[in-house]
């Protein structure tokens, strides 16, 4: 059976009550427990892990590089400075899909930046939470495929 990563980053764990306007107010805890369901109907698996802390997304990117077949990350505002996830993205060799509930180009400038999207797959941004759906429908053809 495939098996993906899910990985959220800092202030992602609280969704559901952050800027509604900008980012919905489906949770976090919502979103993986769609991500399962969709996951199922795929006959997949998901693991789902959120973290204020870089170090903390890291080790498990590590942890979890030779068990799973893919990842999909929204890093927060990591995203936008962080080489350390990006080092650790571009050392794993299964593909990631980064995901951004918000349209990250139609922001402030300092978002329109990502440092891991070079390292990445291919990206989805501005759907909301139909983006991670998205990323793991994506995820789970392409490793059909490849
Ligand atoms: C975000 C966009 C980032 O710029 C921001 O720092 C976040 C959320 C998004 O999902 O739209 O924390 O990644």
């Amino acid at each position: 059976m495939l098996k993906f990563l899910v990985l959220s980053g800092p202030n992602l764990n609280t969704l559901g009550t952050r800027q509604p306007e900008i980012y919905g107010t489906m949770t976090l805890e919502r979103i993986h427990q769609l991500l399962d369901e969709r996951a199922s109907a795929l006959q997949v698996s998901v693991t789902c892990f959120q973290s204020n802390h870089e170090g903390a997304l890291i080790d498990t990117i590590q942890q979890y590089a030779r068990e799973v077949d893919g990842i999909i990350i929204n890093a927060g505002a990591l995203t936008h400075y962080s080489i350390a996830l990006r080092d650790a993205l571009a050392s794993v060799s299964i593909p990631a899909i980064e995901v951004h509930l918000s349209n990250i180009y139609a922001r402030e400038e300092f978002r329109h930046h990502s440092v891991i999207a070079a390292v990445c797959r291919g990206h989805i941004v501005g759907l909301g939470w139909r983006g991670y759906i998205m990323a793991l429908e994506a995820l789970v053809e392409l490793a059909g495929q490849e």
